[in-house]
């Protein structure tokens, strides 16, 4: 077809905010194909996109008649429907108005952490706000607010949070069979899914999912079963985890769930003694990679000896030293999502809803 090529290039210009990515390299355009007087164009989106698809479709129309010879051409943009598995997302958490999953690439980088911390951040701010440890490999959220006593099932067999600090929490370290064990693949699958689907959380205006380390079994199903608002990515500065986190970036890519930042973690330290910042990991690397893939930067989180203190007797550091640096970064990395997730709601109605 002799303007395939042309109209293919033209539209790479196209670009779904919400994804930063243009509808050719998304694959959101299945079908190119034209008659003396037509054009159609075969869309397939994903479910995510909510409203945006309608402006796509202008913007596909006003494209093709910018190309000469082109400018008097019908063009006919037909969505195909999607048979994936992404329709049955609107019935998973129907009371949790945003879903953020906190993940890296690498292990170790302060990823639960952020997650208490950010949900410290978020519920001071006045949001309704849980907790979903996905980590069954090293459950360290009831560590990290002091929680302890298993999960009970009400009459409906649906799991109870606890809740501490008016947030509520769900964890594989809460339950009675906690132990160390090998999961295999289809294990992992029906506890992740389980914690998906049937828990109590009530009315949350956030939940924040603290994945595992790397992008293994757990997140597969969870980005295949929860309508994720946004992924946060963690790093420190080091090459070592920024490779990892770029891993996990193209992970979320590839599932087409949407990123809300990165966050850069055990960015700097500055020293009780002299007060001067001291670069332990580097610093700033974090920040390159999110401009560098177009994402947006969250903001970073310094090393503080009362961060360990804390998490270790149960009480992040947000709530019980929020003068500390790395409180008052969390606090304000807190408002930024809060902001961001509003402004997403704006272009894309999906996962909003009115109470
Ligand atoms: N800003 C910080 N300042 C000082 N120590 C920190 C900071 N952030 C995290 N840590 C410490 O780093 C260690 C690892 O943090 P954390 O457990 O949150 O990482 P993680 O990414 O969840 O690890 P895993 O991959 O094992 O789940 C913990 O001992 C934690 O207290
Ligand atoms: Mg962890």
């Amino acid at each position: 077809m002799e303007n395939k090529v042309l109209i293919e290039e033209i539209l790479k210009s196209i670009i779904i905010p919400k994804f930063k990515k243009d509808i050719i390299t998304l694959n959101i355009v299945k079908n190119i194909s034209e008659d003396d007087q037509s054009i159609k164009i075969q869309l397939e989106f994903p479910e995510s996109i909510g409203k945006v698809e309608n402006e796509i479709k202008e913007q596909i129309e006003d494209a093709i008649h910018s190309i000469e010879g082109l400018e008097n051409k019908k063009v006919i943009t037909e969505t195909l429907v999607s048979v994936k598995a992404n329709q049955s997302k609107k019935n998973i958490l129907p009371n949790v108005k945003n879903v953020l999953a906190i993940a890296s690439g690498k292990g170790g980088v302060g990823k639960s952490t952020t997650t208490a911390n950010l949900a410290a951040a978020l519920s001071q701010n006045g949001a309704k706000v849980g907790i979903l440890d996905a980590d069954i490999y090293g459950p360290s959220i009831p560590i990290m607010f002091g929680i302890e006593g298993q999960l009970f099932a009400d009459e409906n067999n649906r799991l109870i949070p606890h809740e501490k600090q008016n947030i509520k929490f769900v964890s594989v370290g809460l339950l009675s069979q906690n132990k160390a064990m090998i999961w295999r693949g289809p294990m992992v699958h029906q506890m992740v899914h389980a914690f998906l689907t049937q828990v109590e959380w009530g009315k949350l205006d956030y939940l924040l999912i603290d994945l595992p380390p790397g992008t293994g079994d757990a997140h597969l199903t969870i980005t295949q079963t929860a309508p994720i608002t946004g992924a946060i990515v963690v790093s420190t500065p080091q090459n070592v985890a920024l490779e990892d986190a770029k891993k996990g970036i193209q992970m979320f890519e590839q599932v087409q769930v949407p990123i809300l930042g990165l966050i850069e973690t055990m960015s700097y330290f500055i020293c009780d003694n002299c007060d001067t910042q001291h670069d332990i990991f580097k610093t700033g690397g974090t920040e390159d990679l999110a401009k560098q893939q177009k994402l947006t930067f969250i903001g970073k989180i310094p090393i503080c000896k009362e961060v360990v203190i804390t998490s270790d007797s149960g009480m992040p550091v947000v709530f019980s030293d929020p003068k500390c640096p790395a409180a008052i970064a969390y606090l304000e990395a807190g408002k930024k999502i809060m902001d961001l997730v509003e402004n997403k709601a704006s272009t894309s109605t999906q996962f909003s809803m009115d109470w």
